[in-house]
């Protein structure tokens, strides 16, 4: 019987994966081991705290449900999201910066017409929002789908509330942009909101002292056919959490000044009676290739 000191037994995990036919799963396996127990070793794990991680994660996994993603949340509060995401796009050659894709991307983008109102059965303060998506010298991408969401003013996405499975999405759709690469669209102003504390996560955040603040923003993810998907959010400038985002997902370049408006006609020449916030964000594609998400329910309906 073979019996291992605690390096050994390192060794004898790793080469327990000799055959395995794909040369990069044989790597991340490896990988995965000699970092899990180099964790277990620098900590001198004890049983009780193995216990608690081996229940945590099951508890992580029985949060999920088909419009709720734990794991995904869990993984942006630890910063991994975003690290998976710089490794990923280190050169952004003058693209879009991107950032977290989040645990909200669900349900179903429906197709809306331009200047279409997302929020409209919300309330809130009304915002006009503008795009246009180039490459990277500036030449419009025509007949692309992008997808937004974002949270109502009071900082609850539309598949965390109960009428979210009699009323369907809302504050979410998507759009195609124009001949000239353009799309624009009406909502609400979101609001800085809290991730989900009634969980592991939340509670994992809650004990640490951690606040669980997002700064405002707008998802936006931009599927053009020849060039990497771009997943982001465009934050809205002033928000008291930008410097202390709990899933580290802010970048300078994301951070968009909002016009607060009061004339009555809106760009697309409608017009208005009531002040409105006005959000221009363009966005420059990166040539390449890359499959994007789906939103998690049409996934699950995939698998
Ligand atoms: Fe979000």
């Amino acid at each position: 019987m073979p019996q291992f000191n605690d390096t050994e037994l390192t060794a004898a995990v790793i080469s327990s994966f000799e055959e395995t036919p794909d040369p990069r799963v044989k790597f991340l396996m490896e990988e995965l081991v000699k970092s899990l127990h180099d964790f277990v070793r620098r900590t001198d794990l004890s049983f009780e705290e193995w216990d608690y991680a081996i229940n945590f994660l099951t508890r992580t996994g029985q949060k999920c449900t088909p419009t709720r993603q734990e794991f995904i949340l869990l993984s942006d509060v630890l910063g991994v999201s975003m690290l998976v995401d710089a490794v990923n796009h280190r050169e952004r050659e003058g693209a879009t910066e991107t950032t977290v894709l989040g645990p909200f991307y669900v349900g179903e983008h429906k197709p809306m017409p331009h200047g279409a109102d997302i929020s409209a059965n919300l309330s809130g303060e009304r915002m006009f929002v503008q795009s246009r998506v180039t490459d990277l010298e500036g030449k419009p991408l025509a007949g692309v789908p992008v997808d937004v969401w974002h949270a109502d003013d009071e900082g609850y996405y539309d598949s965390q509330r109960p009428s979210y499975a009699t009323e369907g999405p809302s504050s979410r759709a998507r759009f195609v942009t124009d001949a000239d690469g353009r799309f624009f669209f009406r909502t609400i102003l979101p609001c800085s909101y809290p991730i989900p504390t009634d969980g592991p996560v939340g509670e994992m955040i809650l004990q640490t002292r951690r606040h669980p603040m997002r700064p405002a923003h707008v998802h936006f993810l931009v599927d053009a056919p020849g060039y990497q998907p771009l997943i982001t959010h465009v934050f809205i400038e002033g928000d008291k959490y930008l410097d202390s985002d709990v899933v580290f997902g802010v970048k300078d370049d994301l951070i968009s000044s909002i016009e607060r408006r009061s004339d009555k006609v809106m760009p697309d020449g409608q017009t208005t009676a009531e002040p409105w916030h006005l959000m221009t964000y363009d966005f420059r594609m990166k040539p390449g290739a890359g499959m994007a998400p789906k939103p998690m329910m049409a996934a699950a309906e995939d698998a």
